[in-house]
């Protein structure tokens, strides 16, 4: 089968079978161009959550298509390669929650949706990078544990200073590694540039950003400027979109380093199998998914 085949047999099954194809912005373009939505972490849950379709085929990472399976759990979601995951989300664990709430009891935990379904079920609400700061402004305590990506919680840190936030050790392997050297050598290279990162960067990379948003709302505010250069602080696959949308305007990667090879995963191939033989079908416990459901709720409530 070439690919413009395999496209059309995608499509078929598509339809043969009730499907709708979630993709993250992250994904490889061919992906995105075969995808029903593509969008940011909390536009798919939102997505997953009022989708009629029977089979959700989600192509992005595992607890993506675990968060689709908590809102939707009566529809079968398949993660189209088993073992795409996110190191972020496995930098923490249930018992650990357990632990501090034992230790902490009057501390609410937020999580990050890059995390495990046993550690939503342990946390009181989660949240995304576009929804961040409005989620913790809406918790009454003055004090919370956010998991588990540390550069998230100083950025959310530094726009709620009324509430002290403790961190969690975690970060994405992708984003941390942007050097603070990379942006000032862009900089120079592309001085009539904007700089636009996603918050799970470092600290010194964030402060030295003109916005930072989750990966939609970076790509909404190229689309909207005026400007026609953008120096872009987050993973590579935005700037299909990107460049898709601005034909007219510049887009610079701060660093090569800025591919996370979970995401990458997915190709047209691993669509093509998901769908013709419903593979691999991601569950979630019962018990565990009530509780998870809970924190997401609450979430998708306040967005
Ligand atoms: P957003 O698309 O919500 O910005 O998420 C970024 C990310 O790293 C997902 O793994
Ligand atoms: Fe996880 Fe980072 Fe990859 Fe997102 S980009 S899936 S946070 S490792």
């Amino acid at each position: 089968m070439n690919e413009k085949e395999m496209i059309l047999e995608i499509k078929r099954l598509k339809e043969e079978k009730n499907a709708i194809i979630l993709a993250h912005n992250y994904q490889v373009p061919e992906v995105q161009d075969i995808a029903d939505i593509v969008g940011d972490s909390l536009k798919l849950s939102q997505e997953a959550a009022k989708t009629d379709a029977d089979v959700i085929v989600f192509a992005g990472v595992h607890f993506m298509a675990e968060s689709a399976k908590i809102l939707s759990p009566d529809k079968k979601v398949l993660l189209p390669v088993y073992d795409a995951g996110c190191p972020m989300a496995d930098m923490v664990d249930a018992e650990s929650l357990r632990l501090f709430k034992k230790e902490n009891p009057d501390i609410p935990i937020v999580c990050y949706v890059n995390s495990s379904a046993e550690v939503k079920a342990e946390s009181d609400i989660c949240c995304t990078s576009s929804n961040a700061i409005n989620i913790v402004k809406s918790i009454k305590a003055n004090k919370i544990l956010f998991v588990p990506d540390q550069n998230l919680g100083s950025y959310i840190a530094k726009h709620v200073p009324e509430k002290e936030i403790i961190l969690w050790e975690g970060f994405c392997i992708t984003h941390h590694r942007v050097r603070n050297s990379e942006v000032e050598a862009a900089k120079l290279n592309h001085p009539d540039a904007l700089v636009l990162v996603h918050p799970e960067c470092n600290e010194t990379v964030v402060k030295k950003a003109d916005f930072v948003g989750s990966t939609s709302q970076i790509i909404d505010y190229a689309n909207k400027s005026a400007n026609k250069k953008f120096i872009i602080g987050t993973e590579m696959g935005v700037l299909h979109k990107l460049r898709k949308e601005n034909p007219d305007k510049k887009f610079y990667l701060i660093s090569p380093a800025l591919t996370c090879f979970n995401m990458k995963k997915t190709t047209l191939i691993n669509i093509y199998n998901s769908l013709a033989f419903e593979q691999y079908e991601i569950t979630v416990e019962e018990e565990i998914r009530q509780k998870a459901l809970g924190s997401l709720e609450r979430m998708l409530e306040l967005s």
